[in-house]
């Protein structure tokens, strides 16, 4: 791991790194919309410092009380809505643009990359959309038939009658997220480990990198030969493995990288 002088070195480092690969995978965890003002899960003021994941975001929990569960998910939808993307969701957004090779995984359910590759004036046949591990906080599917879609619809959580149903076998709808003790959806896991097999460079931004199978994606890039580029305030157990570390915030620190990795191809 390198141990930069300071901030501005290892940013020109990271972004020479950047600029020299044709595919990276960009990693993004909670952090990423931190500075949206969308709460992280394990910092200061995270949702498992206040929330019980097992009351709110396990299949037992849903099994248990549905309508608290979709409560809590309809809040999290609310407080996403009251959100925009920040300057570090519309710089990824544009510098994926156009690069095949570029590929954005995200453990967010939130919808911030897609409104930021919007910010950015991205046309959607230019960019692929992000790959999202852990679902969508904008998805349902139907707990009887499977059948999953976009779900914006305000949810009505005062009684189980009112709770959202299915359109086509009118099945109880359950958020389209992974809760604790489920699998990820197989096909999203293993597209995401070909694009990390694949990357030249991963980039690491704003996870705690605790989760698996998400955190092992950088270490996948790592082992098949790629460098890894960490941007967090904090030190994490990915910090090992990174060639660059960059302790900052991500969107006071990724527009500068990007701008310098794009100057530098
Ligand atoms: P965490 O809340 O565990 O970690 C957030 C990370 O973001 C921490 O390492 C912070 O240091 C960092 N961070 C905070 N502010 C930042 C900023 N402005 N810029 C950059 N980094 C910043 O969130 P995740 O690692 O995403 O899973 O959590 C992983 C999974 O655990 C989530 O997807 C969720 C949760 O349980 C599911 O819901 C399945």
């Amino acid at each position: 791991m390198s141990a930069p002088t300071g901030r501005s070195s290892g940013v020109a480092r990271a972004a020479a790194l950047l600029a020299g690969a044709e595919r990276v995978l960009v990693l993004t965890g909670a952090g990423m919309s931190a500075e949206s003002g969308v709460p992280t899960f394990r910092g200061a003021g995270g949702l498992w410092k206040s929330f019980r994941a097992e009351d709110l975001a396990t299949p037992a929990a849903f099994a248990r009380d549905p309508r608290l569960v979709w409560e809590w998910y309809g809040w999290r939808r609310s407080v996403v809505a009251e959100c925009e993307p920040n300057a570090a969701h519309i710089a990824l957004a544009g510098w994926c643009a156009s690069r095949p090779g570029f590929a954005i995984v995200t453990q967010n359910v939130d919808d911030l990359h897609e409104r930021g590759a919007d910010a950015a004036g991205v046309h959607e046949d230019d960019a692929d959309e992000p790959l999202h591990l852990h679902g969508s906080i904008f998805r349902a599917r139907c707990t009887a038939c499977g059948i999953e879609d976009e779900h914006r619809d305000e949810v009505d959580a005062s009684s189980l009658a009112s709770l959202p149903r299915c359109g086509s076998c009118g099945g109880l709808l359950r958020p389209a997220v992974v809760w604790f003790g489920e699998s990820l959806d197989p096909d999203t896991l293993e597209e995401a480990m070909s694009l990390a097999a694949e990357a030249d460079a991963c980039l690491v931004i704003g996870t705690s990198g605790v989760v698996q199978p998400a955190a092992s994606l950088a270490g996948v890039t790592r082992d098949a030969g790629g460098v890894v580029i960490e941007l967090n305030p904090e030190v994490t157990p990915l910090s090992s493995i990174a060639d660059v570390a960059l302790r900052g915030s991500a969107a006071e620190i990724l527009p500068a990288l990007l701008r310098a990795a794009e100057g530098g191809r």
